[in-house]
């Protein structure tokens, strides 16, 4: 029977859409119902198990799925024997004390002897050890930012990402303890035969990745300014140059990392460049 590597996704919540969107960008495609708790790939050999994030860590320790997409935050808090495979770049947050907004703070002492109610007891403890302070942790499993208001804790330390949850809560927020993002998890028993469907995976990973990081560039320019143009295009490798119909004149193309473009794309038209494009590179193969 050819195998079939089983991949755990949240079922709702900050990393789902943005993780099948991913499955997708690789080229992967599944029909999802609604409330389906699996759905298998009809152009690769995959299917998807839709869970709550916090038991994925558990479940690729166990080996129920060969990979899962989670929170680093969920991956350190659970511990489990698992192997972060990759870093997938979204769903970027960060877990945080906070405390209500009226009270004055300083410094981590401050937590001394106080409550604080929390979802990662683990991360919490290591940071409180740390610090060498001591404060009781209330481990609640939801809904963390109401619990001073309703006086069951002193302070909270819970995941932060717009800041929307602790600021309509009358919290703020006051040491940054850990931060995360989107993670690619696997375990140490994967087969040799699953081994390989992983690395199609990451491969395919990579190549958006890479993509999103840098944009296609075109631009027209007069053949004397071509040299200075090309000097200052940081491209792949070197840049296409094909003469336009108009004499005189050359096409120019080139692969620019997004971060740069903005201070190349001043540089450019000082050189002489004209009708610049910047495209969207949908995958990127290195
Ligand atoms: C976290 C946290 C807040 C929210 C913060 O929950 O518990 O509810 O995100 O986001 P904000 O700063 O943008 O308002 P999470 O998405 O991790 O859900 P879960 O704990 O139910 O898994
Ligand atoms: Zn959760």
């Amino acid at each position: 029977m050819k195998k079939t590597l089983r991949i755990a996704i949240q079922k709702s919540g900050r990393l789902s859409e943005q993780s099948v969107k991913l499955i997708n960008e690789c080229g992967i495609h599944f029909n999802n119902g609604k409330s389906r708790l699996k759905a298998v790939s009809y152009n690769f050999p995959a299917e998807f198990l839709f869970l709550r994030d916090d038991d994925i860590p558990g479940y690729v320790e166990d080996g129920v799925a060969d990979l899962g997409i989670v929170g680093e935050n969920e991956m350190v808090e659970k511990a489990k024997d698992v192997l972060l495979i990759k870093r997938l770049g979204f769903s970027k947050c960060r877990l945080s004390l906070a405390i209500p907004r009226d009270k004055a703070y300083t410094e981590p002492s401050y937590f001394q002897a106080k409550n604080i109610a929390t979802s990662y007891p683990r991360i919490l403890h290591q940071f409180l050890k740390e610090k060498q302070i001591s404060a009781h942790i209330h481990e609640i499993s939801g809904s963390v930012e109401i619990a001073p208001s309703i006086g069951l804790a002193d302070a909270v330390c819970d995941i932060v990402s717009s800041g929307s949850t602790l600021l309509s809560n009358g919290l703020k927020e006051v040491e940054t303890i850990f931060r995360s993002e989107a993670v690619l998890l696997g375990n140490h028993q994967a087969s040799e035969e699953k081994k390989d469907l992983i690395d199609q995976l990451v491969f395919r990973i990579n190549s958006v990745q890479a993509g999103k990081g840098n944009k296609y560039i075109l631009l027209n320019a007069p053949k004397d300014a071509t040299e200075a143009i090309v000097n200052l295009l940081p491209g792949m490798r070197s840049p296409t140059i094909v003469p336009l119909a108009m004499s005189g004149w050359n096409s120019i193309h080139s692969v620019v990392q997004e971060d740069q473009f903005w201070e190349v794309i001043e540089k450019l038209r000082e050189a002489g460049a004209e009708g610049i494009l910047v495209v969207p590179i949908e995958k990127m193969i290195l």
